[in-house]
């Protein structure tokens, strides 16, 4: 182990050089024009594991992006890890709003600065290089172990249920282990056990066949960007709470326990809301704000679009109006169901006077987790080696929707050890990970690999 960590600290400044052209590459799943890129992507991210030393490497095409496979299974008797992680990347825009471009890495304090950085590149090289330095060591691991690295993740992963229920035997494992979540604060390293859910709709209205005269034609009809602000206005009352008839049915509350769990993390709203730049902070009464961003669903707007928005002034009456809106859902709350009772209550308040148009985008199921299981304790010890602390235990209210689904279709546990920060930027410009938590990462999975190798 001495080996393995001398080795891991003296190719330090390698590894940043490494990460630099892995990051690179604009793998924006999003965005049909780089298509290639993502693809490119893939192959980078196989090259480096066969790189490290994996065996059986490999992309696995799907009806979308290929997935990315790999493993070393020659540890008999020993556990075997699942490392789940994703390629592709979100878009940049405002892309004149990032510090140094997006795609050429920078380092900047001790940080490196570029989108995929943190979300996820950074966080699954990291796991390939303690492979990696076990590999130039000894030759071997303490642990079997299996990459599964998605390309489709910041788009749904709308093709990985059905690729995780065909590829069963090949995914077969004891543990799954991911890194794809910010720590809960600096110098706070964290085990999160629950993520929320979601379920993204657009919804589009139609008053009439073209814009028209708003002089000649306004009072005549409904205005579609008015009906629309006006459906908007019924999802939520003033406390914050969500108007879906049946929306809050299948919540679990948060137990007393786990609020008392809460408040004992290291929170400060003030530093928090000035970090945001919000006037104040707002949400559902009742619920303190580390409870209403990971263990409480919400309803957000995400973008509308209607009329004229240019400089000047122009008298217009729109045709159209358009919304995306989303939920983040919590446990046992089911995406599909929602999405039925979000339709039948917009289908009820919307008026006739315009035509309404939903469609369903992606969603993901919440997923929590009972962390007392001795892999959670492993990951414990591993990150007090990598951090020097111990970790604490939360609830994130981000989405990463395969990890339901590794619970229902392996029935095996997932362990969620990130080293982002909560001020990464992930999905906005200057994203960055920090590059202590980088550094210590890949020891503290090290250890993760022995900690867990040593288990019976
Ligand atoms: N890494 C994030 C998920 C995440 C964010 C976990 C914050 C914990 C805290 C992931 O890449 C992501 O952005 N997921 C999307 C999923 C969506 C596109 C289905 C999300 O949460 O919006
Ligand atoms: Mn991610
Ligand atoms: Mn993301």
């Amino acid at each position: 182990m001495n080996a393995v960590v001398d080795f891991i600290n003296i190719n330090r400044d390698h590894y940043v050089e490494e990460l630099k052209q892995y990051l690179a590459i604009p793998s924006i799943s999003a965005l049909p024009q780089h298509a290639g890129d993502v693809r490119r992507a893939a192959e980078w991210t196989a090259d480096s594991l066969r790189g490290a030393g994996l065996q059986n490497v490999q992309l696995i095409e799907t009806p979308g992006n290929p997935v990315v496979y790999g493993d070393w299974l020659n540890a008999p008797g020993k556990p075997t890890i699942l490392f789940y992680g994703h390629y592709d990347v979100q878009p940049v825009d405002p892309v004149e709003l990032w510090t140094s471009p997006p795609f050429a890495a920078t380092v900047r304090d001790g940080e490196i600065y570029a989108r995929g950085s943190a979300d996820d590149k950074g966080q699954v090289f990291m796991h390939i290089k303690a492979v990696e330095a076990y590999m130039k060591q000894g030759g071997t691991l303490p642990v079997n172990i299996k990459f599964f690295i998605e390309g489709e993740e910041e788009v749904g992963s709308v093709h990985l249920d059905d690729f995780v229920r065909e590829h069963k035997t090949q995914l077969a494992a004891d543990v799954v282990v991911i890194s794809d979540s910010p720590m809960f604060d600096r110098g706070v390293p964290s085990i999160c056990y629950g993520l929320r859910g979601l379920a993204y709709f657009q919804i589009d209205l139609r008053g009439s066949k073209s814009d028209l005269h708003s002089g000649s034609f306004g009072g005549g009809v409904a205005n579609p960007a008015i009906v629309l602000t006006q459906l908007l206005a019924q999802m939520k009352d003033r406390s914050g709470r969500i108007k879906i008839p049946g929306f809050y049915d299948d919540v679990v509350e948060l137990s007393e326990a786990e609020r008392a769990e809460f408040k004992k993390l290291p929170f400060n709203e003030t530093k928090y809301r000035k970090d945001l730049g919000a006037p104040r902070l707002f949400g559902e009464t009742g619920y303190s704000t580390l409870e209403r961003v990971s263990a409480r669903p919400t309803f957000e707007v995400n973008g509308l679009l209607s009329g004229f928005t240019g400089e000047g002034a122009k008298t217009v009456l729109p045709a159209t109006a358009m919304a995306k809106v989303s939920m983040r859902l919590v446990p046992n709350q089911d995406p599909k169901k929602i999405g039925d009772l979000f339709e039948a209550y917009l289908q009820k308040i919307c008026p006739k006077t315009v035509e309404l148009k939903i469609t369903r985008m992606h969603g993901g199921k919440p997923w929590m987790a009972d962390f007392d299981n001795q892999f959670v304790r492993a990951a414990g010890r591993a990150i007090e080696q990598g951090f020097g602390k111990a970790p604490v235990f939360t609830r994130e209210g981000g989405s990463i929707p395969v990890v339901s689904t590794f619970q229902e279709e392996l029935g095996v546990p997932s362990v969620l050890f990130g080293v982002g920060l909560p001020d990464e930027n992930a999905h906005a410009p200057d994203e960055k990970l920090d590059l202590g938590n980088f550094h210590n990462g890949i020891i503290a999975s090290a250890y993760l690999y022995q900690e867990i190798g040593s288990l019976s």
